[in-house]
């Protein structure tokens, strides 16, 4: 009979939640940069699980005060109140340090993007910034899909469908020493829709932006970086979660 099969284990799942400790609610943010039981894939993000309750929480509140740097952290806990920071550390240092199947999770929603490489760029886009970086010989222009610039002009929030693109050139030098766009390196993208952010969790949430970066021939380079993303332009919330937006509502002329 499989729906009492069905039933019954249903109710081994839930006897089996209602008897752990619930996580506060938001581990489900620290769970896309430091893994899901706190165990990190990535060589530049620590371990939380097992580490001492009362370190966790020191390192949080120096993120949060700044006498600890990193931007990716300094978005975060700038989100967090002291029960917060209390509940957290108690609970990450709750875990064991190390799981028997740390590889076997499911990838964590906030490294899910739906944003694909814009198939109409260049023709609908507009270039609003250019940049030049000597050192990494890399000329980089920014591009906006019209609906973003004409928000932008008229100093409204970005709506959804704004599409922003940043495409960095080997650039080609002339004679006089004039830079222009050679060969693509690569491309870095966000663009917003409806529900693009529901499944992201509250602290990493940018709205409904999604991000992206492409190699020269389209292929997808994101991996699981987007978590990474959302903090960083997060801080930026006021701005459309946009670090260039005076340029945007001003673009420059080529
Ligand atoms: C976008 C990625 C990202 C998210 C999301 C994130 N972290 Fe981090 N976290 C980092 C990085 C990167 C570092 C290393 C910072 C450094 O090098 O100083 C770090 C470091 C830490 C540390 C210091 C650990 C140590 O060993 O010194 C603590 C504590 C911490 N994070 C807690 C949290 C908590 C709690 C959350 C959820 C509310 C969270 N993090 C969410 C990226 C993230
Ligand atoms: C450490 C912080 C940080 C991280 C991480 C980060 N960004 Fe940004 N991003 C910036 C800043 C700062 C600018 C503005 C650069 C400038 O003014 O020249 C920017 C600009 C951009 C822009 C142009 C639109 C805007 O907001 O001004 C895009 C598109 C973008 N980033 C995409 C991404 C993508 C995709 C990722 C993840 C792979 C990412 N960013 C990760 C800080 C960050």
């Amino acid at each position: 009979m499989p729906r009492v099969r069905l039933l019954l284990s249903a109710l081994a799942l839930a006897g089996s939640v209602a008897g752990a400790e619930a996580p506060p609610v938001k581990v489900a943010t620290c769970q896309a940069c430091h893994g899901a039981a706190g165990v990190s894939v990535a060589p530049d993000i620590p371990n939380l699980a097992g580490q001492r309750a009362t370190y966790l929480a020191r390192q949080l509140e120096a993120f949060k005060a700044g006498t600890r740097k990193n931007d990716l952290m300094a978005a975060m806990a700038a989100q967090l109140s002291p029960d917060d920071i209390k509940a957290l550390s108690a609970y990450w240092s709750s875990l064991p340090p190390a799981p028997a199947d740390a590889g076997a999770t499911a990838p964590h929603a906030a490294t899910v993007s739906a944003m694909a490489l814009p198939k109409d760029f260049p023709q609908a886009y507009v270039e609003y910034k250019r940049e030049q970086d000597e050192t990494n010989k890399t000329l980089t222009l920014r591009y906006a899909n019209k609906l973003a610039l004409d928000a932008a002009r008229a100093g409204k929030p970005l709506p959804e469908g704004s599409i922003l693109l940043t495409v960095n050139y080997t650039p080609q030098i002339g004679a006089d020493g004039r830079w222009t766009p050679g060969a693509v390196k690569n491309y870095v993208g966000m663009e917003t829709r409806a529900g693009w952010g529901d499944a992201i969790p509250p602290l990493l949430r940018n709205g409904n932006w999604n991000y992206g970066v492409w190699s020269s021939d389209g292929t997808p380079r994101l991996a699981l970086q987007q978590p990474r993303c959302l903090a960083c332009h997060q801080p930026k919330a006021a701005d459309s979660y946009v670090f260039t937006l005076a340029a945007l509502r001003q673009p420059a002329t080529h």
